[in-house]
């Protein structure tokens, strides 16, 4: 079996629930401003793997550093940096988990025993080398580096492999034809609350959520980026002073005129759709980006 075969035996076994369940709750209880910070909503962009650079950078760059005994003061300035940078890291991954499927879960808490563990040893070897056994401290810094690395390939199985923090909404954009879809008349669109409709797709349909505010309207894949959720059944409402359209799975809020998340947990834009009107009927493409 492959490492990554048995990463997702581990994700299948759902006895893990139960004591993940007590630390997802809290995570979960979060309040909500606090939440999208974490999950980088304002930014527009997932958070964790940008916090993540600076405790993973500091820690491999020590270890070349601990090799060079001239070097190693300045190795554990960079453990040090990687410790204290490691907090942000763990509290945006921690809310992002706290989103995410039980396969997602099940593997997120195994990173995070491992992250933990990784930051005990760090935090064991910055002591050592505090009290002049360096020896020791290299030896605490290099088992960490360890679990670390092993912790990183978990997380790098959560994203390319379970899709975890990808925008699902961008998958399904490139399954549409690139052509100008007819989404029918106007005036059969309701006011001021999606309709379902369907863009033709290379090798199937591809459901889309159509927004009608007057002679405006506004469509999106209806696949939400956070994890795929049916914006075509959500609702449309003012959030933090921009109309969006609210994924009736998770509450993620995305700006109509734009499609940026202006509430999570999604922290990806929605993918909008290019719009135009010919003789009273809708017709929508994809962005050019994507053709
Ligand atoms: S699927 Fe989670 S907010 Fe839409």
């Amino acid at each position: 079996m492959s490492l990554m075969g048995f990463l997702d035996r581990i994700a299948d076994v759902s006895a893990f629930d139960k004591a993940i369940e007590p630390a997802r709750r809290a995570v979960q209880g979060l309040p909500s401003a606090v939440k999208d910070v974490l999950h980088g909503t304002w930014l527009g962009h997932p958070l964790h793997p940008v916090l993540v650079q600076v405790p993973v950078g500091s820690w491999v760059s020590a270890g070349l550093l601990d090799a060079v005994p001239r070097l190693r003061p300045a190795a554990t300035v960079l453990i040090g940096t990687g410790v204290a940078a490691s907090v942000p890291a763990a509290l945006s991954g921690a809310a992002d988990w706290s989103e995410q499927g039980s396969g997602v879960r099940r593997l997120g808490a195994l990173h995070a025993v491992l992250n933990t563990a990784a930051l005990g040893l760090y935090a064991g070897s910055l002591v050592a080398r505090g009290q002049g056994r360096g020896t020791l401290g290299r030896v605490l810094a290099y088992s960490g580096l360890g679990l670390a690395g092993g912790s990183a390939a978990i997380g790098g199985h959560m994203s390319y492999a379970q899709s975890s923090g990808a925008s699902h909404a961008a998958t399904a954009v490139r399954a549409l034809s690139t052509d100008w879809i007819d989404l029918g008349p106007l005036d059969d669109l309701p006011e001021g609350r999606p309709a379902m409709r369907t863009g033709k797709g290379s090798s199937m349909a591809v459901p889309l959520a159509v927004v009608r505010r007057g002679a405006r309207v506004d469509v999106f894949v209806a696949a939400c980026s956070h994890l795929s959720g049916p914006l075509d059944e959500g609702t449309v409402e003012n959030v933090r002073g921009s109309d969006c359209l609210v994924c009736p799975w998770h509450g993620s809020a995305f700006a109509l005129d734009n499609g940026e998340p202006r509430r999570g947990p999604a922290a990806n834009p929605q993918e909008k759709l290019e719009v135009r009107m010919e003789a009273g009927r809708v017709k929508a493409r994809v962005p050019s980006r994507h053709r």
